[in-house]
């Protein structure tokens, strides 16, 4: 302990910022220089499913050390709540007793996926620094009074559930340097159309969780990286093109397929998985800045919508396939060969990698189009859905056998 106590205080610091609250606050008892020390630490995280202790001891814990701190700057408070009998007032005296702190991050978390506790109304209202705001799993409810985060960049609601559709309106709108966005919904949050109107957003989170009454509203011009899921046929409307996306993973089973893709067409990297959705791809939109496509292979329209996507993404450069979910239709897609060569496997596609590869008619077909057109190919990787040895030697023979375009083209198995 001396050798430890020689470290600068600021490592000390940085180490007790790591720790839960309660060990921090039992190196109270190791010195006197410790007793000092943990007043300052700037992150305090506590957790009340920590070595088994009562609520009651849990909660008067936290208020005295919360008393105590006296470190000008606390940046984060992180509550970890899972006893059924923590209820709103607690909380909204922690929140008071950090009030003039600068907190920067709060992270209030409930485990239970079924916890009902109602986040206090001084929520809005206090830690006018925070940069940082996760929530998880509590209750949201209205507020009369005007508020605002104007300092708030990360937002984070999960399994949360709100007054209804309003105060969520309110909320992002008195986020004005909101950046970076996750939504995760539950059943039975109280919200029908989700309005994400955020002009200063760049990362987006959406998952849905399936009540197919409700849906999302997305503004966002400004967006640079989207994560969408919604498997339930929620729907989904896209007010804006997001003309500065780099990255987007659409997993997305919707009538609004085609409407979200044509939105964000400057996309550079895209993983795509839109199952069931007939008409998904956005008919005249140019993925111009496309160079990295990763599509999901588990329903009949995925090769079609594959072929799209070849001809109008110029300058791809890495495709890959992969089998997310498994396949879930009866029918097989059918091959056609296209009328032209898509202008990437003339100029620019120089990988493909095929995940869980089944030897299928049209998938032979695909294989030998891409090898027998792919000019500029370097690498082929293939890896194969059989486990039986024999089939898997059939499937690669099939394979080597193919012509090539590139000479310098190679293929690997896997
Ligand atoms: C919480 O939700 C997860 C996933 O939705 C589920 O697997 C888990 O069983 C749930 N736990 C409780 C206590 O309901
Ligand atoms: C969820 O909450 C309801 C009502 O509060 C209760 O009846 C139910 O048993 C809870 N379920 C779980 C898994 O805790
Ligand atoms: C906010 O989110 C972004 C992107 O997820 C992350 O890079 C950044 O570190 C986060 N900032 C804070 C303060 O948590
Ligand atoms: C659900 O939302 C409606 C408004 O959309 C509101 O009147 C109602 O009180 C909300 N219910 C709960 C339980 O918060």
């Amino acid at each position: 302990m001396d050798r430890l106590s020689q470290l600068p205080e600021a490592l000390l610091l940085r180490i007790m910022s790591l720790l839960p609250a309660k060990d921090v606050v039992a190196t109270m008892v190791l010195s006197k220089q410790w007793q000092l020390l943990w007043m300052l630490v700037p992150k305090l995280v506590y957790d009340d499913s920590y070595q088994d202790i009562e609520y009651g001891r849990f909660s008067r814990f936290v208020d005295r050390s919360l008393t105590l701190h006296e470190a000008p700057v606390l940046d984060t408070l992180h509550l970890k709540l899972g006893k059924t009998s923590c209820g709103s007032g607690d909380i909204r005296v922690w929140i008071k007793a950090v009030d003039k702190r600068c907190l920067r991050e709060l992270i209030v978390e409930f485990d239970s996926n079924n916890s009902s506790v109602v986040l206090p109304v001084s929520l809005y209202t206090c830690c006018r620094m925070l940069v940082t705001l996760k929530l998880n799993n509590a209750v949201l409810v209205d507020v009369t009074s005007s508020f605002s985060f104007p300092s708030l960049k990360n937002l984070s609601l999960v399994s949360m559930k709100y007054p209804g559709d309003e105060l969520i309106k309110t909320f992002l709108s008195s986020c004005p340097v909101l950046e970076d966005l996750v939504v995760k919904r539950c059943l039975d949050d109280n919200v029908t159309i989700f309005n994400v109107r955020v002009s200063s957003l760049k990362f987006l989170v959406l998952h849905n969780k399936g009540d197919p009454d409700s849906g999302f509203v997305i503004d966002t011009p400004s967006l640079e990286c989207l994560d969408i899921f919604d498997n339930s046929g929620e729907f989904c409307v896209i007010e804006n093109d997001m003309t500065k996306i780099v990255k987007a993973d659409v997993c997305f089973d919707n009538a609004n397929a085609q409407q979200l893709l044509g939105s964000i067409s400057s996309v550079k990297r895209l993983y795509l998985c839109v199952p069931f959705s007939k008409d998904a791809y956005p008919v005249g939109s140019v993925f111009h800045c496309l160079v990295s496509l990763t599509l999901c292979t588990c329903e009949t329209e995925w090769l079609n919508l594959l072929m799209c996507m070849l001809r109008d993404s110029p300058k791809l450069r890495a495709l890959k396939l992969i089998q997310d979910h498994s396949f879930r239709s009866e029918s097989r897609p059918c091959w056609n060969e296209p009328s032209a060569v898509p202008e990437c496997l003339l100029t620019s596609l120089e990988t493909l990698e095929w995940v869980k590869y089944e030897g299928k008619e049209e998938e032979k077909e695909l294989a030998a189009f891409i090898l027998r057109n792919g000019n500029c190919l370097k690498r082929v990787t293939i890896s194969s859905k059989s486990t039986d040895l024999k089939e898997k030697y059939e499937i690669l023979k099939e394979l080597s056998l193919l012509s090539r375009r590139s000479p310098t083209c190679q293929i690997a198995f896997n």
